[in-house]
């Protein structure tokens, strides 16, 4: 029968299929989470996430003696509210009001931070 008028419908279809093929092969868990460990931001608290951050990466100068105090959950309320929290701890390395001095905390950390400021810094 008109096997060319079914071949020249089938073509276009076969070739986008052949075309699309390669896509497949980027799509690996690998590639959409460097490192393979993708950042949880489900549940961000204060408990959980944001204290053992000022904790471990903080309060070690910001303890009231060398520096203000950030070591409670009212004095971190408090430069959170005045904006200087999220401000220090985004700034370029090298800028000199950079927080942590010297280091940059992972990109998930930063985002866990800025989502548990957006969702009202609670005390969770
Ligand atoms: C190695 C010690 C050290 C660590 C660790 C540290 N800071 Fe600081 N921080 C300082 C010093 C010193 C200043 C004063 C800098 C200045 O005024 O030039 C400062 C200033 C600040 C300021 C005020 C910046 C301004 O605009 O005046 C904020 C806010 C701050 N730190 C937050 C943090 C946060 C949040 C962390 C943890 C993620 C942190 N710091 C970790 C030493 C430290």
């Amino acid at each position: 029968m008109n096997t060319t008028r079914i071949a020249k419908v089938i073509m276009p279809f076969a070739l986008l299929l052949i075309i699309s093929m390669p896509s497949c092969y980027y799509d690996n868990t690998e590639e959409t989470y460097p490192g393979g460990v993708p950042c949880d931001t489900s549940a961000v608290t204060w408990t959980l996430d944001i204290q053992p951050m000022v904790n471990g990466h903080c309060s070690g100068c910001h303890n009231g003696t060398q520096q203000f105090d950030i070591s409670t959950y009212a004095s971190v309320k408090a430069i959170v509210i005045d904006g200087r929290m999220m401000q220090a701890m985004s700034m370029m390395q090298g800028m000199p009001k950079k927080m942590p001095p010297g280091y940059s905390l992972p990109d998930c950390t930063l985002l866990k931070t800025q989502l548990w400021i957006d969702q009202g810094a609670l005390e969770n």
